[in-house]
């Protein structure tokens, strides 16, 4: 039953996109005319939860690295902007049919910057409309130039419990670097009140291989935020968009590169200090102890269903409201006065919708599964493949194969997963395995019959 209606959406999906579709989707690069696209018999049955993005796209300032969807304003209409976020996540939640929140993070932006009203008002707008458990992670990213104790504490009565406090450094010539807002002093103090309110649910951000730095002012650098830390620490290379003032400066020659080899020594260098602090290294970029992982981001490397509201977000969910049983790629418009007009007018500010393809879904359970150190397991795989197992994909003389016996990857009875050398390089390895799923799903000798995947972006 769930299997017809799988199969049917989907293909009515792919008729109503055309052959030969120039527009803006990801083509569905499985399929031809002559023969059935390999589909699941037993499709995917959607769950019945979701976690949920909130996305505040409001900074006072721009640092100096930063790409981020983030709008700096002389007055922000707080009221409709939280109206707006209210009347977004009620229309999704609706859409997909989601009977329960499994959790909640207000990113940005700067969310730290908008009341705690607000803040409250999404969630009791939320709560209203579907499920939220108590005790459900509800974080919220929180800027040390925007967080003096009373207003963190206002977030915790508004039914936060979980901060991510943008530190990345603890130095002040590095912080200037950054165009941070704050001082290393600042940054020091908002821990220690965040950590007092939130005990064990305290995250710290820091940005590692900023121009000039060395390799013990970095590992200098992780001590002391180890020594204030809570129990999860997230790290960033720095990364150089176009655009941003940092990158014009390094490409300008301004600022001096660090090299691949000194970013790599960093890398292994914080990840040595904070299992030795007694750290699990649970994801790429994420460290914990004492079980302190962050659910939310868990059910995106599970390749699980989330909902993006606000301007810019991204989701991933099927839209059972109107039929569907396809997961969708969603984006909300960027703009966030555009985006408060559409959610005024429509309900929604959903810019762009994409159906995944069932090989697309299996190349996002695979890209993101083998971030973590758990990797995907077979349950997970399966759910999305239940005819094309784990093993017949990467068990089979090929890529996988010798990654494995090089010593990068683990195929055994939990699942697929990158060893501790491996998980450094992931990057590296995913070209291989995303080749190797490609061939194994649509053997060479048929025929690509390119269609477009995506759908007008009605709700
Ligand atoms: C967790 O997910 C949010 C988006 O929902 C993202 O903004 C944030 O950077 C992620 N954090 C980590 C630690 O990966
Ligand atoms: S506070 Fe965050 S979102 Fe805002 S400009 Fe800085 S890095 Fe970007």
């Amino acid at each position: 039953m769930a299997a017809a209606r799988w199969r049917s959406a989907a293909v009515a999906a792919i008729a109503a996109a055309g052959p030969g579709g120039g527009g803006p989707g990801r083509a569905l690069r499985s399929g031809s005319a002559s023969e059935p696209v390999p589909m699941p018999l037993s499709g995917p049955v959607a769950p019945a939860t979701a976690a949920l993005y909130v996305h505040w796209p409001y900074c006072r300032k721009r640092c100096f690295y930063c790409s981020f969807n983030k709008y700096v304003v002389p007055a922000v209409d707080e009221a409709a902007m939280g109206a707006c976020l209210v009347h977004e996540a009620r229309t999704l939640l609706r859409l997909s049919q989601v009977q329960s929140v499994t959790s909640v993070f207000f990113g940005g932006g700067t969310p730290s910057l908008a009341s705690p009203r607000t803040i409250a008002a999404v969630l009791e707008g939320v709560a209203g409309a579907v499920h939220l458990p108590a005790g459900t992670e509800i974080t919220l990213e929180a800027n040390p130039s925007s967080s003096d104790t009373q207003h963190l504490a206002d977030f915790k009565a508004a039914g936060v419990n979980r901060l991510s406090i943008g530190v990345q450094s603890l130095n002040d010539a590095e912080l200037r670097l950054l165009g941070r807002e704050h001082t290393a002093a600042e940054a020091r103090s908002t821990v220690e009140v965040a950590r007092r309110l939130f005990p064990g649910r305290t995250s710290l951000d820091l940005i590692f291989g900023l121009p000039g730095q060395s390799q013990e002012a970095w590992t200098r650098g992780l001590e002391e935020a180890l020594g204030l830390s809570d129990d999860h620490i997230s790290l960033y290379q720095l990364t150089l968009e176009r655009g941003t003032l940092l990158a014009a400066q390094v490409w300008g020659g301004a600022l001096p590169t660090p090299t691949q080899d000194l970013l790599a020594d960093m890398y292994q260098a914080a990840r040595a200090v904070l299992v030795a602090a007694g750290f699990r290294h649970y994801e790429v970029s994420n460290f914990a102890r004492k079980g302190a992982l962050s659910t939310h981001n868990l059910s995106y490397w599970r390749a699980e269903q989330y909902i993006g509201v606000g301007p810019g977000a991204h989701g991933r969910f099927v839209p059972q409201g109107e039929g569907s049983c396809c997961r969708e790629a969603r984006v909300q418009t960027l703009e966030p006065d555009a985006w408060m007009q559409e959610v005024q007018s429509r309900g929604h500010g959903t810019r762009r919708r994409v159906v995944l393809s069932p090989l697309e879904q299996l190349e996002e359970v695979l890209v993101l599964g083998l971030r973590t150190d758990e990797g995907i397991t077979h349950a997970r795989w399966q759910h999305v493949s239940p005819h094309l197992s784990l093993e017949a994909v990467f068990g089979a003389p090929g890529e996988a194969k010798a990654l494995q016996q090089q010593g990068w990857l683990v195929l055994d009875s939990n699942g697929l997963r990158c060893t501790w050398e491996g998980l450094a390089v992931l990057d590296s390895l995913l070209p291989d395995l995303l080749c190797q799923l490609q061939r194994c799903w649509a053997p060479p000798a048929t025929p690509v019959h390119h269609t477009s995947g995506t759908v007008a972006a009605g709700p």
